[in-house]
Order: C-alpha cells, then structure tokens, then sequence
C-alpha cells in the first residue's frame, strides 16, 4: 500500500524522487522530471529536462535540432542511492523557435519504453516553427488519407487560418477542417478542391506570416513498357549493345526506370534516360549501352518501373557468341525423298550461324529459284511446290557470311517418288480378241514408276463356254 502511494506521488512530481527503494515494476519505462504534457519557454531560455531510469537511456529530439550541436548538452550519469540507476540531463542553451517539437526520452535497448513531452518555444518573429519561404513545399494527396499542411506553430494558441490562392480562408470545423498546433492543419476527407497553392496564416502584433504549400495529386498509371527486343538477341563479343526501354504513363506521372543485368556490379553499361510528353501521354525512355560486349554479358536484361505502388517490368536474354560462324549439316541423310503430286515439300538442312547468312539454292548447278517457279526459298529452306519427278536432283545449299569471308555449302538429293503406272491402260482397255491356236503371241505392259516398278503377270483362266459370269458367281 506504502509503495503504491509513493509510486502515486512520485508520479505527480519526478523531484520527489530521492529514496529509491527498487520495487519491482518502477521505471518499467524512463521518467522525465517534468510531469506536464507540454512546456512553453520562450526563445533564449534554457530548456533542461532530466530523466532517470533503469536502464541506459536516449534522447530523441525534434527535427529541427541540430545532431552534434554545441548549445545541446546532454550528461549521462548514474544515480540512484546505489547508482543502480541512470540519468541522462538534456540542456538546449540557448533555446530557438525551430526546436520546437516533442522531445522523447528512452531506453537505448527498450525502445518502445518511452517518456515525452512536447516543448513550444515562443518567438513572436517566428510563430510558425519552419521558416517561410518563397518557394512553397510540396504536400502529396493520396487517396483514402487525411491531406495534412505541417504548417507547426511556435505557440499553442497562435490563430492561423488556412487560405487557397488567390482568396480562400478556410475554417477549422472540427469535422473535415481540423487545426492542431502540433501539427498544422488537416482535412480528413479532400477533394480536388483541394488541390492548388495554399498557405496556413497568421497575423503577430500587425505582421502577417505564412507557410506555403503546393498540394500534389501523384498519378501512377503505367500505360505499357516496350523493350526493343524481348524475345533471344544474339550479339558478337565487342559490340555495341543498345537496349531502348520505353514507358508510356499518365499525364503527370513520375516513374522510375531501372535496369537489371549480368555485370551491373561492375558498372559496365551507360544508361541515358529522355523525358517526352504527347497530347495524351508522357514517354519515358531509357537507353541502356554497353559499348563492348564481352562474354560475361551474356544473360537477362530486365527493365523495371514502378510508378508508386505500381510496377511493370520487361526482359530479354543477350547470347555472346566469340566469333561468327556458320554450322551447316544434313538433317538426317544427304539423300532426302518426296512424292510426286506432294502439294509441297520443304528442303531444310541444319543450319545454325551468326550473323544471319546469306543463303543460295542451287539445283543441278543453277539457281534454283530462276530455273522453276515452283521453287522458292523461305528463310533458308527451299520450298518446292506440286513436286513432280523433273524436282529430282542434286541441290546445293551455298551459305555465306561476307563480311568475315566465312561460307559453307552442303549437298543433298533429292528422290521423288513416283507411283507406277500402266501405260496400255491409259490408252484402251483391249477387247478379248480371237487368236489362232498354237499361234504365237505378245502381250505387252509398258509400265512406269520411280523407283522402277517390277512387272508380274498373272493369268485368269477364262470361264468355260455358255457360261455367263453372273451364273459363275
Ligand atoms: C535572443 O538573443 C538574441 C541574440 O543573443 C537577441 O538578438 C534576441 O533579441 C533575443 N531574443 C529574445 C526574445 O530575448
Ligand atoms: C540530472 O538530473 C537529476 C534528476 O533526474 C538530478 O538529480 C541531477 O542533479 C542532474 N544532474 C545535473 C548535472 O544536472
Ligand atoms: C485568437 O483569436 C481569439 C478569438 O478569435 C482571441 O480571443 C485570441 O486572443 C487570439 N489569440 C492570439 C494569440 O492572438
Ligand atoms: C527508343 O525508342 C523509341 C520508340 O521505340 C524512339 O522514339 C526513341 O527515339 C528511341 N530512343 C533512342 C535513344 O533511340
Ligand atoms: C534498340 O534501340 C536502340 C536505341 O534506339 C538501338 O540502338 C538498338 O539497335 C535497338 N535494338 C534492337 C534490337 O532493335
Ligand atoms: C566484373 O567483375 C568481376 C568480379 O567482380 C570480374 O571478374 C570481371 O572481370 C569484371 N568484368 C569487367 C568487364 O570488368
Ligand atoms: C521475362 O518476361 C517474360 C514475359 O515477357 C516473363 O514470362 C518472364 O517471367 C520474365 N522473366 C523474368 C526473369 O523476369
Ligand atoms: C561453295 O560452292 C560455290 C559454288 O559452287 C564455290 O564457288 C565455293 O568454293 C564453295 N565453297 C565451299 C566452302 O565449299
């Protein structure tokens, strides 16, 4: 009970604090000497607050206390009539309007253990704790969050009212206009009245002061991201890679590019970046070059934007190859076989190579495609169309990259099969005729095909005489 009411008076006055008996739970967080929630001193005055605690202690000052700065002291000592406690004295000499702001006292390893007390430094040349300026500071709307003008004041009962060019004041109302000296104003729910030039005011012994504010709504719609190559790109070791990533975004967008790739760590690509609008859209390109490719270049590019929460990306993949070449091989035999009637039929070696080759198809020794119109080349296969038997022959492939002298010819051939065929047939189906007997005959069958078609007679005794074939069956 005793400990209890100590704990209660110790409370209302941290001076009192002269005995310490070490009841469990005491200074479970850091106390402050002041008991008040906030102090107002006047500019030039010395700020000292004083806080004790079990453990060791840190300060945490407004912004605009200067870190390092020669008019802030703070002693750390232990105290405590076993200094079995620690003290940490925080002295501002000479106090200014700018260090106005909450002053937080906490345990170094405990951070969330916490004493604080806000101090209002008055200074009737400065009621607004950041200094004006010509140039307004940008305030950021964002959607479903109060839209908050920190326009601080240096003394709690300052008068400011908030104005929108060129001549709006605005009123607190307590339910969407909110003033609160510690932090400016707020409106809870804005609209796109809201947005424009602003600036919070107040008027001191006949002089008006103010603090501007240019309130922003980001716009962060990522139309589409073009890569100037997305599928494989193949490249030669020492050349000149260019990549061109585009963004096409919303009016008024900002987005920010940023590129991924294998020797990123070393820095060894240039990444220029252009900004262009159209009536409708803002373009964002970024360049990315590597002057000399080398074979540790090889792998994913990747083109990142996001534009706020949103994010796009884009990639390719870049093969290095170490010198040009051309690999040209038959498929499967060098004997290749097609039908005749076949409503086309495709020539296709394999051929890989880099840079792309130039290719010639050769039939016989000439040009295949002046020699039949049939013939055509597509991509480096030779398409025949309406295969006949003349389409038998030899073909040649000539493949050649000029610039580095390389070339390569491969041969194949090609067999078109051909279905055989009676020629007696085409002409009349022969009656049965007489002939004498034991006279001699000659049957003939000229018959063709490819490959040669093998003949093989057969004989169909007749049916005997008087008998019609439907009364045989
Ligand atoms: C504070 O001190 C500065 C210089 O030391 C002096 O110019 C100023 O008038 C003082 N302000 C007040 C409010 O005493
Ligand atoms: C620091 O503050 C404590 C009270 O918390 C006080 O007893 C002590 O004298 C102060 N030390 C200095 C150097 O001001
Ligand atoms: C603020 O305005 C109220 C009434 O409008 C007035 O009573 C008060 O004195 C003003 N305060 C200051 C600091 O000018
Ligand atoms: C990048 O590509 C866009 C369109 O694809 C083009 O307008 C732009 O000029 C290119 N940038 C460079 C640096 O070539
Ligand atoms: C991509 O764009 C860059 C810059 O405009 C250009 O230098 C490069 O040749 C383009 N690359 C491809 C694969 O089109
Ligand atoms: C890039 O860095 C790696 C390791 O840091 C190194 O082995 C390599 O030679 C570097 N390449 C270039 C082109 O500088
Ligand atoms: C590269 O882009 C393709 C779509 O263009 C996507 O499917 C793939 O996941 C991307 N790869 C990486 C590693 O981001
Ligand atoms: C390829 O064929 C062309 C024409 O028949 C010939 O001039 C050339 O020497 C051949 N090249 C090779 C590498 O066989």
């Amino acid at each position: 009970m005793f400990d209890i009411l100590f704990v209660m008076i110790f409370g209302l006055s941290g001076r009192v604090l002269t005995k310490d008996t070490d009841t469990k739970g005491r200074f479970s967080s850091p106390v402050l000497d002041v008991t008040e929630k906030q102090l107002i001193i006047e500019r030039n005055q010395t700020l000292q607050l004083n806080c004790r605690g079990r453990w060791e202690l840190q300060w945490v000052l407004p912004s605009g206390v200067p870190k390092s700065f020669q008019s802030t002291q703070i002693q750390e000592t232990r105290c405590g009539r076993k200094t079995n406690q620690y003290c940490s004295n925080l002295t501002l000499s000479p106090a200014l309007a700018q260090y106005t702001g909450s002053y937080r006292c906490r345990y170094l390893q405990k951070q969330r253990k916490q004493a604080s007390v806000y101090v209002y430094i008055t200074d009737s040349q400065r009621p607004f704790v950041k200094m004006q300026s010509e140039i307004p500071d940008v305030v950021y709307m964002k959607e479903g969050e109060p839209l908050v003008f920190p326009c601080r004041v240096t003394h709690p009962d300052t008068n400011v009212s908030l104005v929108k060019y060129p001549l709006h004041v605005l009123a607190p109302d307590n339910r969407n206009i909110i003033w609160n000296s510690r932090q400016g104003f707020s409106i809870r729910s804005p609209t796109y009245f809201y947005i424009g030039l602003f600036s919070c005011e107040t008027l001191v012994n006949g002089v008006k002061y103010s603090n501007k504010f240019l309130t922003h709504r980001p716009v962060n719609k990522i139309l589409d991201v073009y890569l100037n190559s997305t599928s494989l790109l193949h490249t030669l070791q020492g050349e000149i890679l260019a990549l061109n990533c585009t963004v096409t975004a919303e009016w008024n967008s900002r987005v920010s590019i940023t590129w991924t790739y294998p020797q990123k760590a070393n820095g060894s690509a240039t990444i220029s970046r252009r900004i262009s609008r159209s009536r409708t859209n803002m373009l964002f390109y970024s360049v990315l070059t590597i002057p000399r490719l080398s074979k540790a270049d090889r792998g994913l590019y990747k083109c990142q934007v996001t534009s706020g929460p949103s994010k796009r990306d884009t990639n390719t993949t870049v093969i290095v190859y170490d010198q040009p070449f051309i690999r040209l091989k038959h498929r499967n035999s060098p004997v290749v076989q097609a039908f005749a009637g076949q409503k086309s039929f495709r020539l296709t070696p394999k051929l890989r190579a880099f840079p792309a080759p130039e290719v010639i198809w050769l039939k016989d020794g000439m040009v295949a495609a002046e020699r039949c119109s049939r013939y055509h080349v597509d991509g480096f296969s030779l398409v025949i169309r309406d295969v006949s038997e003349e389409d038998a022959g030899i073909y040649t492939i000539l493949t050649g990259i000029q610039q580095y002298g390389l070339f390569q010819n491969l041969t194949l051939t090609l067999v078109v099969n051909v279905k055989p065929q009676i020629g007696e047939k085409t002409v009349s189906s022969h009656q049965p005729g007489t002939v004498q007997r034991g006279s001699r005959q000659a049957l003939h069958c000229t018959s063709h095909g490819v490959p040669p078609p093998q003949i093989q007679w057969l004989w169909h005794p007749c049916p005997p005489k008087g008998l019609s074939p439907a009364r045989l069956a």
